[in-house]
């Protein structure tokens, strides 16, 4: 296993033993959720009782293989916690999300939760949000003109391709990476890209994660726990 596996295996088994039986468990996307929803799954065989919803459809087939029950977001009043990764964090719990194109369905199932846990290896844990590329999700209908006014905002973006076509997420949108190297005001960026007509979301998280799980590469983890602001008032 490599270091940074090492460390997101860490981060992630951590994770899931924040959950108990009754829990509704939002399942997060990625390489890192990848081990949380492994160990969930060794926990469901041994009497764990959860329901789960799942951010993409990769995650929901994985769900599916480990015998996670899995219920629909329209059935699920409330999430209990959500486990999730993310490309940046920095020690204040602010992240940048969306490097596996999922962070529209995170973010909805981020913000109907009560707790969000995030799961990172150390490589992850940064200074100041911008060296990854931001993910802005947008709509394919006039998809062209998005760019520009993004352009126009210095954003940078660049259309995301997979094997040479057009990346599709799960809600049948583009993603346009944006590349700010730092970013400076990350609520003024927030409210900014999601006023512009045809964008859908973007992959700034703003306090919703309440607990960052640091994996290192000799296994042990680091936790960040910071006040939750509810994003929900229901
Ligand atoms: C997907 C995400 C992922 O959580 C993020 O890309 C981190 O993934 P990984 O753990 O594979 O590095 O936001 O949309």
């Amino acid at each position: 296993m490599q270091q940074t596996d090492i460390g997101k295996k860490a981060a992630g088994e951590k994770a899931a033993s924040y959950i108990k039986s009754g829990m509704t468990v939002g399942l997060g996307t990625g390489s890192t959720a990848y081990y949380t929803i492994m160990r969930i799954g060794e926990m469901v065989k041994a009497g764990l009782e959860i329901r789960a919803v799942a951010t993409s459809q990769q995650s929901a087939q994985l769900a599916v293989e480990q015998a996670i029950p899995l219920v629909d977001f329209d059935q699920v009043e409330k999430i209990d916690i959500d486990i999730d990764g993310a490309d940046e964090a920095d020690t204040q719990l602010q992240l940048i999300k969306g490097g596996g194109g999922a962070l529209l369905r995170e973010k909805i199932i981020a913000a109907a939760s009560k707790e969000m846990l995030v799961v990172i290896d150390e490589q992850k844990l940064v200074k100041h949000l911008g060296k990854f590329p931001l993910p802005v999700e947008v709509t394919t209908f006039g998809w062209e003109l998005t760019f520009k006014h993004l352009v126009a905002l210095g954003a940078h973006p660049v259309l995301r391709l997979k094997d040479n076509n057009r990346f599709v997420t799960d809600n049948g949108n583009y993603i346009l990476d944006c590349h700010y190297q730092k970013i400076h005001n990350a609520p003024a960026l927030h409210t900014q890209l999601n006023n512009i007509p045809g964008v859908v979301e973007n992959g700034l998280f703003l306090d919703y994660a309440s607990r960052l799980i640091i994996g290192y590469h000799d296994g042990t983890v680091r936790e960040i726990t910071h006040p939750y602001p509810a994003k929900t008032s229901f």
